[in-house]
């Protein structure tokens, strides 16, 4: 099955073409880092405008790369939330359009769902396992038990990792999107005699806390005469990275013993990170479990990570009808039942 995948949920637009679930012939992202940049943040209406504008060269471009027409597809999976109201409707109008007019069966798939089967596109990772969605808007904890069984373990109570690393990264001035610059300095740093807070790791929970981190780092800049520079600001990304990583690592641990699983899967643009992938990989030696990170370009928002589901749903007749709204949230669980019931 020949799949067009369109992505839209946040600041990247995406459109794929994957085969059976499984072959990636093209994955195009056209990123509004730019756009948003001066702003420090992403702007949800900004982002909307500039999925209109992008959206019909990106498909056309992942066709072309893929060396396909429309007339090849056998159909449409599009992100149909969570993530920006105005900017999932993008996709998921274009997508519904193009079903509509090429007569296509069309899916809508959970955001997160794509991140975290995204690793299928690569290496047979065999269910049941753990997976860590770690991104700007999530850091969840899943059982997963195969396409459409996701039980959740534990979720941050408030601010989402790769949210902590972009605000911290803004009170350090180092623009946005702030996690890649952290990665970076953190790759040349020592924490040294810094060090922050991990939250919530001692408790008996699975649940996830970074805002108090967060506010470590604000309190600590506060302290010094001036912002961080040079040596000293690797040294306090370093810190805060360590601290976020370290509570990361052990609490997907815990969860994989709790639930008696041996693979781990970590996906989101958090999982981009190196030192988060390092100590993953150090610390699952450690344990005897296997630990799988996508490549970066899976890791962080794309159209391909779609495929995966998109093609397993509609291989089994579960397509979405052409009256299917875009939503902003909606809970991973609650996934299968709304799209096969
Ligand atoms: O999955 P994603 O691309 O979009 C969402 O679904 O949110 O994740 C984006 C998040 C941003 O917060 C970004 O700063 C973070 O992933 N991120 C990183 C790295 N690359 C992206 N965080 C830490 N280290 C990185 N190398
Ligand atoms: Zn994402």
């Amino acid at each position: 099955m020949l799949l067009l995948t369109l992505e839209t949920s946040c600041d990247e637009t995406s459109a794929a073409v994957v085969r059976d679930g499984r072959a990636v012939l093209s994955n195009v992202i056209a990123s509004q880092v730019d756009l948003h940049a001066k702003y420090g943040g992403v702007v949800p209406e900004l982002a909307s405008r500039r999925h209109l504008e992008t959206i019909s060269p990106v498909v056309s471009e992942a066709l072309a790369n893929a060396d396909v027409t429309l007339d090849d597809l056998d159909g449409i999976a599009v992100t149909r939330g969570p993530g920006l109201i105005g900017a999932l409707l993008v996709g998921v109008s274009f997508a519904k359009a193009l079903a509509f007019g090429r007569n296509l069966p069309l899916v809508g798939v959970h955001h997160i769902e794509g991140h975290i089967l995204a690793i299928q596109l690569e290496q047979q990772v065999s269910f049941p396992y753990l997976a860590l969605a770690v991104s700007g808007g999530h850091t969840h904890l899943f059982r997963v038990d195969g396409v459409g069984q996701y039980r959740l373990l534990g979720r941050t109570v408030d601010d989402a990792a790769g949210e902590a690393f972009d605000k911290v990264a803004k009170m350090l001035d180092l623009g946005y999107p702030g996690g890649p610059q952290i990665d970076r300095l953190a790759a040349e740093g020592e924490a040294g005699e810094i060090r922050f807070p991990r939250p919530m790791l001692k408790k008996d929970t699975l649940n996830f806390s970074f805002s108090g981190v967060k506010t470590a780092v604000l309190n600590f800049i506060h302290k010094e005469p001036c912002l961080p520079q040079g040596e000293r600001l690797k040294a306090v990304a370093t810190a805060f990275q360590d601290a976020v990583v370290d509570v990361l690592t052990q609490k997907t641990l815990r969860a994989a013993r709790q639930e008696g699983l041996q693979r781990i899967v970590v996906a989101g643009g958090v999982a981009c990170n190196r030192g988060l992938r390092q100590h993953f990989v150090d610390c699952s030696v450690r344990e005897g479990v296997e630990v799988f990170f996508p490549s970066p370009v899976l890791c962080s928002d794309n159209a391909a990570m779609l495929g995966v589901a998109g093609d397993y749903y509609l291989s089994k007749g579960g397509c979405s009808s052409l009256d299917m709204n875009a939503v902003s949230s909606w809970p991973l669980e609650e996934v299968r039942c709304d799209r096969l019931g």
